[in-house]
């Protein structure tokens, strides 16, 4: 799909199909008015008719109206005027792009980035747009003997802004947008890949990819030997029972040179959990080849970056392994030494997220990280606790926090902060080792932050459970999101300093 940015009238646009707002109560947005005007009532009469109430989400497609030089004029219901907010704008984008793709238009210019939505500006709302665009279009279908490609004749949207010197502002909207639709793309295809083809070799490959194409991009692999070496047993247990070896990427993006330090970004990247010998009941458990969500999101967080090509640097790790039972699995109650130097008696093998994760956090002190970020489908106690709208955050630093939270807030990639209060470290305790890797029925994503925050004490953390938000579940829907990759990359934006409005 192309996307370009212009600011003209809409009387004067020539083209397939044109695009405007109505409110509720049959009431004709500014851009709607002037084409009424020009058509002498036209549009004001069917609405005086009843065609069209302008509740959110509403469609009508009107031919040949009088006296305007495009071919069809599309009014978009947005319900009303002063309630339009962002979910409600993004769902009237994605509507109003199916819809255009019913009506065989190839081109089309929308003044949907002209209405007011609460609290955002010119950038936003175009961003947001070509992002809900991108995502709209997604389908995962390069396994299928028979691909139906959806008839989508739409070639081109052209956004309207009011003025030109918001021009520029679009233009970058739109660039940043496309950047960060890719890297969700890239996010969404390794994540949506079977496990018996997704495996971590797979997903070192797809780390190589990176470099391959990207000159600021260096890839290197770490394998079972070198983390003998390096002492990780708590991230080698894990992948023990699995014929497929335990590999770790290390994507290192250097956007500066200078000696300001990386930021780090951790994603675990459990290629498929089955839950070893803690196995977990069979109903829905294909779907734990998502259980690499994280890696992937880092991924795809890597490629934006790189397409954005920033003047920072950050690292990308993938934690890649396969949890499987077999004869040489690690079991409950085995002790494990951590590459930090911990032991962790083992009371569920299923609980081996934070066991691979605590490892490759000790192995980033090597980098000195300015931060560093984890990213993990962690816990089911996270999607009890929010659902599938909002990522769970946990950070023992508070700027940090906070700017996550910002850069959540700005991408509309919802994350909610939880608590690591001391006060639930006792959850962990053992008998026999320094701690166990099971903090209990209650509270499952908190002591599962606070097992990793034993692991994180050299550097400024945060950690974020997409547990609920990495892909949608179950029938026809199932299918990775590509989240957080938005909000990591509106925070590396925020990072290197890219203004975005004014
Ligand atoms: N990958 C799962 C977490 C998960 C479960 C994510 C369901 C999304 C949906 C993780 O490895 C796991 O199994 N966690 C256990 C931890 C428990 C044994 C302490 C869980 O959440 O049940
Ligand atoms: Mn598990
Ligand atoms: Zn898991």
């Amino acid at each position: 799909m192309e996307f370009s940015i212009k600011s003209g009238s809409p009387e004067k646009q020539r083209s397939a199909c044109i695009v405007v707002g109505v409110f509720e109560p049959r009431r004709l947005s500014a851009t709607a008015e002037q084409l009424d005007e020009i058509s002498e009532g036209y549009i004001s009469n069917l609405l005086r008719k009843g065609d069209l109430e302008g509740k959110s989400g509403q469609m009508l497609l009107l031919h040949h109206v009088p006296n305007i030089l495009s071919e069809r004029v599309l009014l978009v219901g947005c319900g009303k005027e002063r309630e339009l907010d962002e979910r409600q704008y993004r769902q009237i984008i994605n509507k109003t792009i199916n819809t255009l793709n019913e009506t065989g238009s190839m081109e089309a210019v929308c003044f949907l980035s002209e209405l007011h939505v609460k609290g955002r500006d010119t950038y936003w709302k175009v961003r947001q747009a070509v992002e809900a665009t991108q995502d709209g279009l997604y389908s995962f279908n390069s396994l299928k003997t028979h691909k139906e490609e959806p008839r989508r004749p739409l070639r081109k949207i052209v956004f309207n802004v009011p003025t030109r010197r918001e021009l520029p502002i679009g233009e970058r909207a739109i660039n940043h947008a496309l950047a960060i639709s890719e890297g969700i793309s890239t996010c969404k295809n390794v994540a949506n890949m079977p496990p018996n083809i997704c495996n971590p070799a797979y997903l070192a490959e797809q780390a190589k990819i990176l470099s391959n194409d990207y000159e600021k991009i260096t890839t290197e692999i770490v394998d079972e030997q070198d983390m003998e070496a390096l002492g990780m047993g708590s991230y080698l247990a894990v992948g023990r029972g699995s014929d497929n070896e335990s590999l770790m990427s290390i994507i290192t993006y250097n956007g500066i040179d200078d000696d300001s330090k990386p930021l780090v970004l951790v994603g675990k990247g459990l290629t498929f959990d089955s839950g070893g010998i803690s196995l977990k009941p069979g109903a829905g458990m294909d779907e734990m080849k998502y259980d690499m969500g994280g890696a992937a999101g880092v991924l795809g967080a890597m490629h934006a970056l790189a397409e954005l090509d920033l003047p920072i640097k950050v690292i990308g790790v993938l934690a890649g392994c396969e949890n499987m039972p077999s004869s040489k699995a690690y079991r409950p109650g085995d002790i494990l030494t951590t590459m930090s130097g911990q032991t962790v008696e083992v009371l569920n093998t299923d609980a081996e997220g934070r066991l691979v994760l605590c490892d490759a956090l000790t192995y980033v002190e090597r980098f000195e990280p300015d931060a560093v970020i984890d990213v993990a489908t962690l816990t089911g106690a996270c999607v009890v606790a929010l659902g599938q709208h909002a990522t769970g955050l946990l950070s023992t630093h508070n700027p940090l926090a906070h700017e996550l939270l910002n850069a959540s807030e700005q991408s509309g990639d919802r994350a909610w902060r939880m608590p690591l209060w001391d006060d639930y470290q006792e959850q962990l305790e053992s008998p026999f080792a320094d701690m166990t890797n099971l903090g209990g029925k209650e509270a499952g994503t908190i002591t599962a932050g606070c097992f990793l925050s034993r692991f994180t004490k050299k550097y400024h953390w945060a950690h974020l459970d997409v547990a609920g938000t990495a892909w949608r579940s179950g029938g026809k829907n199932k299918g990775s999101t590509g989240r957080p990759v938005s909000m990591l990359t509106q925070f590396m934006l925020n990072r290197a300093g890219q203004e975005q409005g004014e």
